[in-house]
């Protein structure tokens, strides 16, 4: 099979199933018999994986954007799987697998995955839509695992310290717990399916949020020890596809698409910053200083009309916790006839930090004629029938068709000090509307996530100051260099990085 191998032809199949054979072996500790046939390598590596015991899950989502997408990654999953073997492998996009909006979480589809393919397959495997998979190296990978026992795989990441986004978890040593980069593809053995699918039949999830689903996935299968901690695989990456250090790799990213067609115009985008009076001269300063230059269109609401920012007071008194009623407010003036007619709102805080030009670039990927509410998701009671939520603090992106229908449903706050985001989540909800999910917007700060995550990412938002210095972090995560910066201050920042 060997011999057979072009040096440089694509046709591979035969070198991969040889390679996969000896990884095989290797793993089992037997040694690979020189003195087998040819028919009998082939035959023990069939037993052994085979590309039709692998069901591919893209983690899709119902926006028309990413349909295209997630299509796009299926088709080439699946050319790929048409050139090593006749029948292809089974490729599901999540988004359609269930009318429940929340299954997004993915553990609540575990029963039907664990019914439908728990005796004919071997393995789930996750990807994210921008997930590159080389088909034959990733066989290869699986391949090195015993199917017949439980294993969860993936490219680990960990928290340096602790972090609320993941309540505060294993505070004493977070390092100590690896949870996996959606991004990189993870996997999960059908024995471990079966077993969580009666797991969750069994207990109810435990937590009524879900904010940062990969960290609250590996917790749920490692169950305090009971079940297994997340092996790593080298070969599952998040180098770009065309990168020298992607050789080794399995899987790697395309190219961000967070560009489809030119930026949006600025004067497209209407910005809506929420405050108060006793953030005036604490935080609102920092958003002239870092952000404020790239809206054209930027109005600043309070409970208190101060002319030297200025703002605009409602009439909607401040709350201390949500700020549903101001939130509304909002949504109603972006309609109304006192501010000029845009496709777009953004609604974010006052320690909202934002890069307006890379926003504008994403938002060329939607169509503003349809109700678009985007940002960094979260859920609230999902295995209960509850609903998902774009998290404000990370900035809400509505289209002006997903305003109208908001507002024309009737859904309203059921106090003023409500927490805005979950209600516009329920109203959403209620609607049968998707809210869609980017992970490039943060409603933490950048020291909150694993650098890891962040070194493939091109950010759009962060949020919060607390023990940090706003404008720094504003500079160095969410700045981009190329119009503004003078060659004086180019020389500044050399300095400093020294
Ligand atoms: C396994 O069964 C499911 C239906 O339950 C089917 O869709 C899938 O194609 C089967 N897979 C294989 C490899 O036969
Ligand atoms: C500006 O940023 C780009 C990438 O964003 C980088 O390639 C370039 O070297 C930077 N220029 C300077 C002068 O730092």
């Amino acid at each position: 099979m060997l011999s057979k191998c072009p040096h440089s032809g694509h046709r591979v199949s035969g070198c991969v199933l040889a390679f996969s054979f000896l990884f095989i072996n290797f793993a089992d500790g037997s040694s690979g018999k020189s003195s087998q046939s040819q028919d009998e390598m082939h035959a023990i590596h069939t037993n052994q994986l085979d590309l039709r015991e692998i069901v591919f899950i893209i983690q899709s989502q119902s926006n028309s954007f990413h349909v295209g997408q997630a299509e796009r990654r299926r088709a080439h999953l699946l050319e790929q799987a048409q050139s090593l073997t006749k029948k292809p492998p089974v490729v599901l996009l999540l988004h359609r697998l269930s009318d429940n909006e929340g299954d997004w979480s993915i553990l609540p589809l575990l029963p039907e995955f664990s019914r439908s393919f728990g005796k004919n397959s071997s393995w789930l495997v996750f990807l994210e839509e921008e997930t590159n998979v080389k088909m034959p190296a990733f066989v290869q990978v699986l391949a090195k695992f015993d199917k017949n026992k439980e294993w969860f795989v993936g490219k680990p990441l960990f928290d340096k310290e602790s972090t609320i986004i993941h309540h505060y978890a294993f505070a004493e040593n977070p390092s100590i717990f690896k949870y996996p980069d959606f991004a990189a593809a993870w996997a999960l053995s059908m024995p471990l399916v079966v077993r969580l699918a009666n797991k969750v039949r069994d207990e109810p999830l435990k937590s009524d949020f879900t904010i940062d689903l990969k960290h609250e996935i590996a917790l749920y299968i490692w169950d305090g020890g009971k079940g297994p901690h997340l092996t790593a695989a080298p070969e599952l990456c998040t180098e770009p596809e065309d990168s020298l250090r992607a050789q080794h790799c399995a899987t790697t990213l395309s190219k961000e698409p967070t560009q489809c067609g030119e930026p949006v115009k600025k004067d497209d985008i209407f910005v809506a910053v929420k405050t108060c009076r006793k953030f005036h001269n604490e935080r609102v300063p920092v958003i002239k200083r870092t952000w404020e230059k790239d809206a054209v269109l930027l109005e600043y609401y309070s409970d208190h009309a101060d002319p030297s920012i200025p703002t605009i007071n409602l009439g909607v008194p401040n709350t201390e916790r949500g700020h549903c009623g101001k939130t509304f407010a909002i949504l109603q003036r972006f309609l109304s006839s006192h501010v000029p007619n845009t496709k777009w709102l953004l609604v974010v805080d006052d320690d909202t930090l934002i890069s307006l030009p890379r926003l504008q670039a994403l938002l060329s990927c939607y169509n503003p004629s349809e109700p678009v509410s985007l940002g960094e998701r979260y859920g609230y009671g999902l295995s209960q029938g509850g609903y998902s939520y774009i998290t404000g603090g990370g900035g809400m992106v509505f289209s002006r068709e997903a305003v109208v229908r908001l507002l024309d449903s009737g859904c309203k706050c059921y106090s003023n000090d409500a927490p805005d985001d979950m209600v516009l989540g329920m109203c959403l909800n209620a609607l049968g509307l998707p809210v869609t999910h980017s992970p490039l917007f943060h409603q933490a700060r950048p020291e909150d996530y694993p650098a890891d995550l962040l070194a493939h990412q091109v950010p759009i938002s962060f949020h919060k100051h607390w023990n940090i210095n706003p404008v720094a972090v504003f500079n160095k995560w969410l700045r981009d260099n190329s119009s503004e910066k003078s060659s004086h201050e180019l020389d500044r920042t050399a300095k400093t990085e020294l």
